[in-house]
This record gives C-alpha cells, structure tokens and sequence, in this order.
C-alpha cells in the first residue's frame, strides 16, 4: 500500500515537472533542462520501482523527493542558480513540492519504523539536495548563458553588458502597475510593495501633495521646502529646518533615485520601505518638520474639504469610499518619491547612449581615477547608481552597507558628534558609530553642502578630505584626528593626486547632472507656473 502511495507521489511530481518544463525553458534554459531530466527520472523511477522495489531503487527515490525539497527550500532562502529572484509560489509549485514530500514520508514508512532508516533517509535526501544546488550555483557561473538576463549592476564593468530593463518584467505580475517608468538606459525595475503598485494617478496625486504647504500643521512648509527639484531635491542647508523652525541635525539628502536605496536616511538600518520611512518627516517630532502629529485631523480635513483632492484620491484608489487617508496620503507621497528617477546626465549619454563626446577628456580622466584601485571610491559608490546601498526588483542578496569615513574622531575616541553617530544610535554598538549609508553621487555637483551633517562645503574639499584619507579637526568641541579613527572603513586610506587630477574628479562627478531631472515637469511644482517658481535660499 504504502509503495503505490510513493509511486504514486513520485509519477504526479515528475508529471508536473514535464508539464511546466517549456514554460521554464522559455525564461531560463538550466531550468528548463532540469526540470525535464528531472521529470523523466522520477517518472522513470516509478515505473522501475513498481517491479523491484529494491533498497538501491528506495534510495533513489528518497534522493528523487526529499532531495528536490531540500534544494528548493536553498533556492528560496539563500539564491537561486541562473536567476535572480525565487520562482513564484504558483500550483504547479505547490502541487510538486507536496507530492514529493508524501513520497519521501511513505517512502521512510514503508522501509520500517526503526529511527536508523528514518534519520539515514534524511541525510541521503539533505545531503543530495545540497549538492545539487551548489552543483547548480557552481554551473551557473561556467555557463551563465543558461541563466535567467541578469540585472545587477555593481561593479564597474558595466559598459560591456547588454542592458535591457524591459526583461525585468519577465517574472512580476504587473497587472496593477499602470505608471509607465520610463527608465533609463541601464536601470532595473524598482521594488515597490505589492499593496502600493505604481498608477499614473498615484504618482501626479502625491506630486500635488509633496509641493502642499497645507500639509504642515502650521501651512508654512510643503515636503519641496527641504527637497527643492532645481537642486535635485536637497535644500542647499548644512541643516535643514523644520516647519516649527527647529533645526535638524542632518543633511536634506537627494531624492534622486530614491526608489533604489536599499535602506532610508542616513543610517537606519531598519527603515527600508518609503511607507514607513515618511511618516518620520509627517509625524515626527524629534524634530518637527511638517509637525502634524497632535493635528492629524485637522490637516487631514483640509484635503478632505478639497474637491480636487475629493477627485484625484477617488482616482488613485477607485475601489475605496473614503479614499482620503493618511494612509493613503502616505502611499501616494511614496510612489511619487519612487518615480524620482535621474539616470540621463552626461555619464549616461557616453556610457549607455554611445555618444563619446558627452564626457570631456578631464571627466573620462576623472572617471577612470574614480574606477581606479588606488582611489577605492568605486568600493561604496558602485553600480547605475553610485551606492552599493542598492536595491531593485530582482534583488536577491539584501546588501545594507553602512561605512564611517572618518569625519570626526573626538578626543580620539572615534567618536561623533552627539545625537549623530550613525548607526550607532540605532544598534548602540560602539563599532557601528560614524557608519553611515554611502550616498549615491548622481547629481552631487548640485546636492553640497556634504555628508551627513553638511560639514563640508564644496566637491573640491570632499576630494581633499578623501585624498587625506579622514578629516584631523584640530580645535573647538569637535577636535579629534579622523583620519585615525579606529572605526574607519580600509577603503579610505589616503592617496595623493595632482591639481589636475583632482580638477579631473571634480569634472567626472559634475558629469553625472542631469539636467533633464531637475526640469522635468513630471517632478515640478504643479500649483505654481514656469515663472514664479520658487527658489532656495543659497
Ligand atoms: C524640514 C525639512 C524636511 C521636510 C519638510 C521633509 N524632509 Fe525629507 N528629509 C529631510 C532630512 C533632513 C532627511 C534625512 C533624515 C535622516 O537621515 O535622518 C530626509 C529624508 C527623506 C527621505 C529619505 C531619503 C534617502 O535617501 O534615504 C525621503 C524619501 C524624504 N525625506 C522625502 C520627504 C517627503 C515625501 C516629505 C514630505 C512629506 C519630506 N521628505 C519632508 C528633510 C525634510
Ligand atoms: C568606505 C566607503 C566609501 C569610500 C571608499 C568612498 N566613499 Fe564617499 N561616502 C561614503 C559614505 C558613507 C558617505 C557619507 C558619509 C557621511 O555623511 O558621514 C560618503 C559621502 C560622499 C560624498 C558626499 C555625498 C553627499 O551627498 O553628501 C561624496 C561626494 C563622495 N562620498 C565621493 C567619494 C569619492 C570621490 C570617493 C573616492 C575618492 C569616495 N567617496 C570613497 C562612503 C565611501
């Protein structure tokens, strides 16, 4: 009895993988060919099985089910050989991985009930499932043309790739995302959570409603008061201040490709998501920046009395009655953040757009200083988009990066200033203190003052600072040598450049602008026309 269950079991699972084997085939040849060869021989086994049911067939059926579950757990939890992401949960998943675990129980059974078999079959099936996946990552990297298109971008090798973000597409269900990306040459597809896809109406309704001062409790500031889009959504503040005038103790930092940063601010290692990461400047109060915390309803009631935010709200959500909440404030707010995509500066007509001329000889210099060993910037600044704090739709390894450059070393205690050691006043580590998330660098030339607190004023003194490997504050409350810091990443060592080399740097990053961003009236002010816009105070 227990036999014709396994062969049973063991038939429908190799069934179902012929079946989907074309299918598979079709976006990842390896796979394909797996699932095939792995088809016919369960099938196969089978029907052996079913006339000798030997110990050396009962063995290979434990391998043929117990191993096959084992590898599929790995490829879920750890990577998954010549593709980027998991497969998706779909029946002819479940219905294989089922079949294939009642076949390896009444396969166990049906041996005996003593605990040596038992625990033997595990391993056989543990130890079989390891070594076909890591025979599986192992031929992924000799036969990568076998793989699934690969869309990480780090390194700096990208010139040479084949950059088609349209294949992204392949494996997500698309069916709500209705807002056309437009991605550059070179971009993937960024994530977005599956209960906020991205709409054209989502997108313009937060447009309107990041450049409202209503949404401030005292109608003095809109989200564009320290984001300003002219200088890539900073605010040209070492610090930027709040609605209530008070001041804070970080640096605006650029939206520019926002939707790609693999956490948010300048060190939260937990804050991953734009949903949750905006209620901070919404309802924060430590310090105020819109300081709507305590007057929830009466902002709220503002948008709520509006009829055009009646209308565009019952546009971006049509299947809810009461469409104006702060919970969809706060989604609609994130998918415009997510559409702030920069990827058309200069670097990128010459990089992906084939136009040589794009980069003056000082910016190919400064670039290949940039990519150099000897400079190391490349370590931290990598990829589409000059962070390894990088993450996308087909992201399998979640990389949070947090490095300390040695800005400050007080006392020589490597520590910070108080109230901004990074991430460690999140983990209170004392080795986390000075890390910080590296940046990206695309449209830095307008993003100044620099780092995390605004402490250095122009590109030329950020490159000074790296060229001395760390900054020696030598008086005042901050004194302390920071090229010593013992918390200093390796990648910042010092190194000595020549005038014109650094004029090169400097041109190099000036490349990566983007004009067309900071104009895009996608991304503009709507409630204002072209004229009267209104401008930082630089
Ligand atoms: C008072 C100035 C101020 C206002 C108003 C403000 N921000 Fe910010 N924003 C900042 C500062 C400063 C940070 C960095 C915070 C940190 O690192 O702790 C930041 C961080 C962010 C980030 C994370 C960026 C990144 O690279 O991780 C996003 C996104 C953002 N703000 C969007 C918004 C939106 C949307 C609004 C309106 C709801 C808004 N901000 C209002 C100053 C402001
Ligand atoms: C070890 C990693 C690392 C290396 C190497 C590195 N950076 Fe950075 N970079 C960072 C981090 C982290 C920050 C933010 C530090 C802070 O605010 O305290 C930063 C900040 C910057 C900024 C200011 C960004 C802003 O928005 O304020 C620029 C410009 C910059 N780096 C350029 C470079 C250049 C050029 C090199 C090579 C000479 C380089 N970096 C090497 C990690 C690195």
């Amino acid at each position: 009895m227990l036999r014709i269950l396994a062969i049973g079991c063991l038939l429908g699972a190799g069934v179902v993988h012929l079946v989907i084997t074309p299918y598979h085939y079709a976006h990842a040849p390896a796979h394909g060919l797996f699932f095939g060869l792995l088809g016919i021989v369960q099938v196969v086994w089978a029907g052996v099985f079913w006339r000798w049911p030997t110990s050396a067939l009962r063995v290979g059926g434990l391998t043929l089910s117990g191993g096959v579950v084992v590898l599929w757990v790995l490829t879920q939890m750890v990577a998954i050989p010549f593709a980027d992401q998991p497969e998706p949960i779909d029946w002819s998943l479940i219905a294989s991985k089922a079949l294939e675990l009642a076949g390896f129980v009444t396969l166990v059974l049906g041996n005996s009930l003593a605990c040596q078999p038992i625990v033997r079959a595990g391993g056989v099936g543990l130890g079989v499932g390891v070594l076909m996946w890591g025979g599986g990552l192992g031929g992924a990297v000799l036969f990568p043309q076998y793989g699934h298109t690969s869309h990480d971008h780090t390194g700096h090798d990208h010139r040479n790739h084949d950059h088609s973000a349209e294949s992204a597409y392949a494996d997500v269900d698309l069916a709500e995302e209705t807002y056309d990306w437009q991605l550059p040459e070179g971009f993937p597809l960024p994530a977005v959570p599956d209960d906020n896809p991205m709409t054209e109406e989502k997108v313009e309704l937060g447009r309107f409603l990041f450049y409202d001062q209503r949404l401030s409790a005292n109608q003095t500031q809109s989200c564009s008061a320290c984001h300003f889009q002219e200088i890539a959504f900073t605010d040209a503040k070492a610090q930027s201040v709040g609605s209530t005038g008070e001041s804070h103790l970080r640096n605006s930092p650029t939206l520019t490709n926002v939707a790609y940063n693999a956490t948010l601010t300048w060190s939260s290692p937990t804050l991953t998501e734009l949903e949750r990461q905006l209620l901070v400047p919404v309802f924060g109060e430590f310090p105020h920046e819109l300081g709507v915390s305590g007057h929830e309803d009466e902002v709220l009631q503002r948008f709520i009395d509006d009829p055009m935010y009646q209308e565009r709200f019952a546009q971006a959500f049509p299947d809810e009655d009461d469409p104006v909440t702060w919970s969809n404030l706060v989604k609609v707010l994130a998918s415009f953040s997510r559409a702030l995509i920069s990827g058309n500066a200069p670097y990128d007509q010459y990089v992906y757009g084939g136009d040589k001329s794009a980069l003056s000889p000082s910016a190919i210099r400064g670039l290949n200083l940039f990519l150099s060993e000897e400079l190391e910037c490349h370590h931290c600044h990598n990829g589409f988009n000059f962070t390894n704090s990088t993450r996308h739709r087909n992201t399998t390894f979640k990389n949070t990066p947090f490095e300390n450059t040695g800005l400050y070393n007080i006392d020589g205690t490597g520590a910070y200033p108080r109230g901004n050691t990074g991430l460690h006043e999140i983990t209170g580590d004392p080795e986390d203190m000075g890390r910080f998330r590296p940046p990206t660098l695309r449209n830095i030339e307008l993003t100044g003052p620099y780092m995390h607190d605004g402490s250095i004023e122009t590109l030329e003194d950020v490159i000074r600072f790296y060229e001395d490997g760390g900054r020696n504050i030598t008086s005042g409350p901050h004194a302390g040598d920071g090229r010593l810091n013992p918390n200093k990443s390796g990648f910042v060592p010092g190194f000595v450049l020549t005038d014109q080399e650094r004029a090169d740097i400097i041109e190099f990053l000036e490349s990566l602008t983007d004009e067309q961003f900071i104009t895009d009236p996608r991304f503009s002010d709507p409630f204002v026309v072209e004229s009267e816009a209104h401008t930082p105070d630089r």
